[in-house]
C-alpha cells in the first residue's frame, strides 16, 4: 500500500522546474529505446484488402462519441506508407519499435479463416524493421477487437478467451521467430472502465459488473495465452503492458485518503495482485460487491502464470478526493493539451513501488509522451514543451535505474501525430508531425533532439 499521507505531503512540493535529462547520463548499453504506436490509430485502410469491422471502425459511428466526428478510416494512412514510415523509424536510430497487429485485418471475423493479405502485411512490417536492424516488439491486442466477437459478448463473454489464444497462436506461428517481445494487452483497465463501465471508449457500454468481467477475462486470456505459446514453443519474451500512476489524496482528510487508496486498488493493485500473487485485492472486492467478477476454479493460479517482462505506460499522476472535487488546473502544475499535469517524479514513484512491492520481471516504460498544440511553420515543428517533458520522463526512469529498479527499455509514445481515440485527431502526441491533409510527415524538434540523445548514448556505449 502506498504511504498516502506521505504522497500528501510530497505533493505540496512538486512545482520544481522539469529536469532536462543530463546529456552525460548513462543508461546500460543493453537498455532498449523505441518509439511506439498502434493499430487503429496509424494504419487508416479499414476496409482495405478483406479487413473485418473492429469494435472501434464501429464505435466511431455513434453520434458525439468522437471528437470532431472523425474516425480510423484513413488515420496517418500507414497501411500504404510502410515502406516510408520504416525509413522513419530507422532514421530516428531506435532500437526498437513497438506495433500493434489489427487482430480483424488478419483474421476479419475472430475466428475461423485467416486473412492472407492482413497477415502479409505483418510480415512485411516485421522483415522491413530487422531488415533496418529495429526489433519489433508486438502487441496482439491495442483494443481494435473484431466487431464480429462483440456481437458474440465480447470480453464479457468466456468464450472470447479461447478466441484470444487462437489469435495469438496464429500470429506467434507466423511472425513469433523473429519477434523481441510480444505483449498480450495494452491497457486492460482503460479496456474494462472507459470501454465498459464509462462507456466512453469502444465498445461504448455503461455497466460496472460488465466492466470487472471483462478486467477478469483480460487478465486470464493474457495468461492463457503466454501458457499457449510457450507450449508452442515460443522463445519471444512474453508480457502484458498497464497503465499505471502514483494515487495522491486531494488532501489528508480521513475521506481524501480512503478515495485514494480505493483508487489505487482499481487502477494499480487490481492488475499488479492477480498478476503476481494470484489474488483479487479484498478491499476492491468488497467495494465491488455483487458486481465483482465471476471467478472459475484455478482461473486466480492461472493469471499469476510468470512473465518475462512487464511494461508500463505513464503519462501523468492521479489525484483523489472524497467529492470528485480536484480539478488538475488547480495544482499549479503545468498541463499537457490532454489536459493532464506535466509530473515526472510520479514516474519514478510509480517503478520503485513496483520493485518494492511485487516480485516483477524487467520492466520497461512501453508508452510515455504529450500531446501539444504544434504548428507546421516553415517545414518545422518546435515543441519545447515536448522535449522538456521527454527528458525529464527519461531522467525519472534514469532515477528509478539508479535505486535498483530492473529498468530494461523506454518508447516513446508516439511516433506520429494520430487518432486519438475519442479525441480524435485533435490531439497530437508525435513526434513526427502529420499534415492529414497530404500525409506529409514532418520530424518535430523532439524527434531530432530524441535522435540525437540516442546517437550521444549509443557513443557512450562504444567508448
Ligand atoms: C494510452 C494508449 C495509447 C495512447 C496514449 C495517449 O492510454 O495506450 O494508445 O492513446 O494513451
Amino acid at each position: 500500500m502506498p504511504p498516502l499521507v506521505g504522497a500528501w505531503r510530497r505533493n505540496r512540493q512538486v512545482n520544481a522546474p522539469l529536469l532536462p535529462v543530463d546529456p552525460h547520463r548513462r543508461f546500460p548499453d543493453d537498455f532498449v529505446w523505441g518509439v511506439a504506436t498502434s493499430s487503429f490509430q496509424i494504419e487508416g485502410a479499414a476496409m482495405a484488402d478483406c479487413k473485418g469491422e473492429s469494435i472501434w471502425d464501429r464505435f466511431c459511428r455513434q453520434p458525439g462519441a468522437i471528437a470532431g466526428g472523425s474516425n480510423g478510416e484513413v488515420a496517418c494512412d500507414h497501411y500504404h506508407s510502410l515502406e516510408q514510415d520504416l525509413d522513419l523509424i530507422a532514421s530516428l536510430g531506435v532500437d526498437a519499435y513497438r506495433f500493434s497487429v489489427s487482430w480483424p485485418r488478419v483474421q476479419p471475423s475472430g475466428q475461423g479463416p485467416w486473412n492472407p493479405r492482413g497477415l502479409d502485411f505483418y510480415e512485411r512490417l516485421v522483415d522491413g524493421l530487422l531488415a533496418r536492424g529495429v526489433e519489433p516488439y508486438l502487441t496482439l491486442n491495442h483494443w481494435d477487437l473484431p466487431a464480429a466477437l462483440q456481437d458474440q459478448g465480447g470480453w464479457a463473454a468466456r468464450d472470447t478467451l479461447h478466441r484470444f489464444v487462437d489469435y495469438a497462436l496464429g500470429i506467434h506461428a507466423k511472425l513469433g521467430d523473429r519477434l523481441a517481445a510480444i505483449t498480450t494487452h495494452n491497457e486492460p483497465w482503460v479496456i474494462s472502465t472507459m470501454g465498459h463501465e464509462w462507456g466512453v471508449f469502444a465498445p461504448g457500454l455503461k455497466s460496472r459488473t460488465t466492466a470487472a468481467q471483462v478486467s477478469h477475462h483480460l487478465l486470464l486470456s493474457h495468461a492463457l495465452a503466454l501458457q499457449a505459446l510457450r507450449a508452442a514453443g515460443c522463445r519471444t519474451r512474453l508480457g502484458i503492458v498497464l497503465n499505471l500512476a502514483p494515487i495522491h489524496a486531494a488532501s489528508a482528510s480521513e475521506a481524501d485518503l480512503a478515495s485514494a487508496r480505493l483508487e489505487d486498488g482499481r487502477l494499480v493493485r487490481w492488475y499488479m495482485e492477480p498478476l503476481f500473487h494470484g489474488r483479487y485485492p479484498a478491499d476492491v472486492l468488497e467495494f465491488l460487491g455483487a458486481d465483482a467478477p465471476h471467478v472459475e476454479a484455478g482461473d486466480m493460479a492461472t493469471i499469476a502464470t510468470p512473465m518475462d517482462f512487464l511494461g508500463i505506460n505513464y503519462y501523468s499522476r492521479s489525484v483523489a478526493s472524497a467529492d470528485g472535487s480536484w480539478r488538475a488546473g488547480g495544482s499549479g502544475l503545468a498541463l499537457t493539451d490532454m489536459g493532464w499535469e506535466i509530473y515526472p517524479s510520479g514516474l519514478t514513484e510509480v517503478l520503485l513501488r513496483l520493485h518494492r512491492d511485487w516480485p516483477v520481471p524487467p520492466l520497461y516504460v512501453k508508452e510515455n509522451g504529450a500531446a501539444f498544440r504544434d504548428e507546421l511553420v516553415d517545414g518545422a515543428v518546435h515543441d519545447p514543451e515536448r522535449v522538456a517533458y521527454l527528458a525529464a520522463h527519461i531522467a525519472a526512469v534514469g532515477d528509478a535505474l539508479a535505486q535498483g529498479v530492473p529498468m530494461a527499455g523506454y518508447m516513446v509514445w508516439s511516433l506520429l501525430d494520430n487518432f486519438e481515440w475519442a479525441s480524435g485527431y485533435e490531439k497530437r502526441f508525435g513526434i513526427v508531425h502529420v499534415d492529414y491533409a497530404t500525409q506529409q510527415r514532418t520530424l518535430k524538434d523532439s524527434a531530432r533532439w530524441y535522435r540525437d540523445f540516442l546517437q550521444r548514448q549509443k557513443q557512450h556505449a562504444r567508448a
